[in-house]
């Protein structure tokens, strides 16, 4: 018999093979692969990719305890519950006045007017953090959605950083303080138009 060599198209074969092996071992792409800055990515992240509802929340503080449904007001949801994502929390324990990239707080908006009686799910308003979006307001990038994905607002919406800078605010962030007295105890400041 005749020892041939390989021929070159069975050594890209396995050469292809090589680079998938190394690939497998390093554990390729990380499922949960962060969304750009873009609603629609972002809602299917938060609903599928990494769903919000599995997320932790701020630490219970004398002010509020965020495990459950929140008294808020206009223009955000009369009820409200926020959750807050791996990223931001690991950061919060230790925080240095602004979250990190990758960073994400979620605020679920009721009809209602009372947590007893929240009423239905009316929209999800959005933080996220994406390095280098929007340098001169912390680069949050900012969405609101309706339940199905429906986008009502989304990117530099100046009117969500706009009121979330008033006086107090860590990083835009209003209800939670980082140990602090947070700049909204309760229910919101002004009622004002939300898009
Ligand atoms: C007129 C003021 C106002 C506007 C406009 C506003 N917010 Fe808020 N937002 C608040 C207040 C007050 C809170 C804290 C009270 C609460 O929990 O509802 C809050 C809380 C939040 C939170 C939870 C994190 C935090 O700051 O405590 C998110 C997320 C959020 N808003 C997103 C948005 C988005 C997205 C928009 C724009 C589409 C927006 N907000 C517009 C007043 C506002």
């Amino acid at each position: 018999m005749v020892n041939r060599a390989n021929p070159p198209q069975l050594r890209l074969v396995f050469l292809a093979m090589i680079v998938a092996l190394i690939m497998a071992a390093c554990g390729g792409q990380p499922t949960t692969q962060l969304p750009t800055a873009d609603a629609r990515a972002l809602f299917t992240y938060i609903s599928q990719s990494s769903p919000y509802k599995q997320w932790g929340t701020w630490p219970k503080d004398q002010w509020n305890d965020f495990t459950t449904l929140l008294k808020s007001g206009a223009p955000h949801g009369g009820v409200v519950r926020i959750y807050v994502n791996d990223i931001a929390l690991a950061a919060a324990k230790d925080f240095k006045g602004q979250l990190p990239e990758g960073s994400i707080i979620v605020k679920e908006n009721y009809t209602g007017n009372d947590p007893a009686q929240p009423g239905s799910l009316d929209a999800l308003t959005v933080m996220y953090k994406v390095k280098g979006y929007d340098p001169e307001h912390n680069d949050w990038f900012w969405a609101k959605v309706k339940p199905d994905g429906q986008v009502d607002a989304e990117g530099k919406v100046g009117m969500c950083y706009g009121c979330h800078a008033q006086p107090g605010n860590k990083d835009y962030v209003l209800r939670y303080g980082f140990g602090s007295e947070p700049a909204v105890i309760s229910a919101a400041v002004e009622p004002q138009q939300m898009p």
